[in-house]
């Protein structure tokens, strides 16, 4: 059989007969390969590593205890489909308790996800037809895009900029899109700005919705990640549940990305409609993953310990890259600092840098300080640092913070 057998054989949507072609190497892949290399010139050097996106630690005991208990009971065994009731439940209590939305019905408004990018994978197929224009903040995580795309759908890019606090500027979409806009995807607490949204602003977001008939998608990852007072919800919204579903997840706020589980709440058509592809993508998640998850959505108090370990780290960070010349605030939430990449390094010895973009400023500081971040040039030029760097314990984590703080102390920073 020829080489191009197959290679014919590919949709046009990943790339047809140019499909695996390409010499392009990705941003992650390259931060990898500059570790990799970067630890080849220096044998035995630690790479402080800031750009990790998931939690360091596991989850908590008495999660992986109660994932033991429910794996031993038949009943858990089999497919699980479109869930029992137990998440269902403890996901409206939560929404209730943490989130202060009132009147969920775990029945028809709540559904379990095999993760948050499932269900951004899932939602494209109930909703988008060719030509409808998905709105998406950008920088921002791109998959319900993607998958929109793979159905005939088109992306529009709304623009996170600071001097807009990273909120996305709805007025100034162009008509012409917004007559063929669907959907809306934001994302807060933000990945990778750390931004947090307020409740003007999901208020504004419900009316823009409902004048110009779009569904809200609101991924709601980092939600519970909140540095101080209550998470805030899109579904707290007057008028939200008749436009929108928000997304929750086990993965950052129980420190679970590899158990996948999490749920789509709101809107009870667009809820139906998501269990319907759903039923027809998967199986569903194990039960006794369900139940665990179901355990720490009534067991809120996890996230608290984890975000109060964020908050702490975040003070030092804050106070580590103010000293090094960044001008940063904390945030309130998530576990990200987004920071302004600087136009030019100088070191010690007088050799100056200067920097095209974020990518050319992440590459030299893993090569030259052996520091991993992660560069973003979609909307002005950062570098996104996050506190789930590994460290032992909190003696190892100022250790960690005072290697970085000499590290970026050897160079002058100009933006
Ligand atoms: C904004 C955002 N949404 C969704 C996800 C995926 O979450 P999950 O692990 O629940 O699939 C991530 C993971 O990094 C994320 O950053």
């Amino acid at each position: 059989m020829s080489e191009a057998y197959i290679q014919n054989l590919i949709a046009e949507r990943i790339g047809g007969r140019q499909y695996g072609k390409s010499t392009a190497i990705y941003k992650f892949e390259k931060i990898k390969r500059a570790k990799r290399a970067a630890l080849t010139a220096h044998p035995g050097a630690e790479i402080i590593d800031m750009g990790v996106g998931e939690p360091d630690e596991m989850a908590f005991p008495e999660v992986v205890a109660e994932l033991h208990k429910e794996a031993l009971k038949s009943e858990n065994r089999g497919y699980a489909d479109n869930g029992d009731a137990a998440l269902k439940e403890a996901a409206a209590r939560y929404l209730d308790r943490v989130c202060g939305v009132q009147g969920i019905d775990p029945e028809t408004e709540v559904m379990h996800s095999i993760g948050s990018k499932a269900a951004l994978s899932i939602l494209p197929a109930a909703l988008i037809n060719p030509g409808d224009y998905v709105l998406m903040t950008s920088p921002g995580y791109p998959v319900f895009g993607t998958h929109a795309k793979y159905y005939g759908g088109l992306v529009h890019n709304l623009r996170l900029a600071e001097a807009n606090s990273f909120l996305p500027d709805l007025d100034g979409v162009p008509k012409d899109i917004l007559g063929k806009a669907k959907v809306l995807v934001v994302n807060y607490p933000n990945n990778p700005t750390g931004a947090s949204a307020s409740s003007e602003f999901f208020a504004k977001v419900v009316s823009f919705a409902q004048a110009n008939r779009l569904v809200v998608v609101h991924d709601a990852a980092y939600a519970a990640l909140v540095f101080e007072g209550k998470p805030l919800s899109f579904l707290a919204t007057a008028g939200a549940k008749e436009v929108g579903v928000e997304l929750h997840s086990t993965s950052k706020s129980f420190n679970m990305t590899g158990w996948r589980c999490g749920f789509v709440a709101g809107n009870e058509l667009l809820v139906k409609a998501y269990g319907d592809v759903k039923d027809n993508t998967d199986s569903g998640q194990f039960l006794a993953i369900q139940h665990a998850a179901a355990y720490c959505f009534d067991h809120p108090e996890i996230t608290g310990k984890i975000a109060a370990k964020y908050s702490r780290r975040m003070d030092a960070l804050v106070k580590v890259l103010g000293a090094a010349g960044f001008d940063e605030k904390k945030t309130k939430g998530s576990f990200f600092l987004y920071v302004k990449a600087p136009k030019v390094a100088v070191t010690k010895n007088g050799v100056r840098r200067d920097f095209r973009n974020a990518e050319e400023v992440s590459q030299w500081l893993i090569s030259e300080k052996l520091i991993s971040t992660v560069p973003w040039d979609d909307a002005d030029a950062y570098l996104r640092f996050s506190v789930t760097f590994m460290a032992k314990d909190a003696t190892d984590e100022t250790r960690v913070l005072n290697e970085l703080a000499n590290r970026l102390g050897e160079v002058s920073f100009e933006f």
